[in-house]
């Protein structure tokens, strides 16, 4: 089977990390193909701000936590590295070029048997005060808004490798 494929289908996310850190050169790797992503008109309009420091990604999780009334929201399931994609808010093409971007992130991430997973409560709450300040502290612009973050890591455990996505080709006759 050709491996481009094969990286594809067998892609899942991950929810549960183990603590060993990602290598700074597959790192590396995975936020390039991140900016290998296609925009509308070429734009690349992104920033990906990359969060490892344990100290950080608590202040941000209490913060969203807080944001969001969800006292038990979880530490980005464990995950050592947090990247978050943020866009300018008057950007039309926002979605879709943040979405492109984290699906190349994980890709790459896959081949290098690094896991990975959407974070998406930043996209309801990066405006809150508490959440922006703390954003504003990492260096992301004011007028960024965010529209999805990637976990990675290595897996903790075993991932599943199935998934049932039948009936979703419409072939017209
Ligand atoms: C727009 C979007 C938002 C998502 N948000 C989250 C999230 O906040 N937390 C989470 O655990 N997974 C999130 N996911 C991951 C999906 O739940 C997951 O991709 C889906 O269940 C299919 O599973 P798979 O990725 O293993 O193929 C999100 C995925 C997308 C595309």
């Amino acid at each position: 089977m050709n491996e481009v494929f094969y990286n594809i289908i067998t892609r899942r996310s991950v929810r549960k990390f183990a603590d060993s850190p990602v290598p700074d050169d597959i790192l590396e790797e995975i936020l390039t193909a991140g900016l290998y992503a296609p925009s509308a008109m070429n734009t690349q309009p992104w920033l990906l701000t990359v969060v490892r420091h344990p100290e950080k990604l608590e202040s941000l999780r209490k913060a969203i936590a807080k944001a969001l009334d969800r006292p038990d929201y979880h530490k980005f399931y464990g995950a050592p590295v947090l990247v978050i994609v943020t866009v300018p808010a008057d950007y039309r093409h926002g979605i879709a070029d943040t979405a492109c971007v984290l699906e190349n992130m994980f890709l790459a991430a896959h081949a290098e048997n690094v896991g990975s997973v959407w974070i998406n409560q930043l996209k309801d709450c990066c405006n809150d005060p508490e959440v922006r300040s703390i954003l504003t502290s990492f260096g992301i612009p004011e007028d960024h808004v965010c529209y999805g973050c990637g976990a990675f890591g290595y897996a903790d455990g075993d991932i599943p490798t199935d998934r049932v996505n039948k009936g979703k080709i419409n072939y017209v006759p």
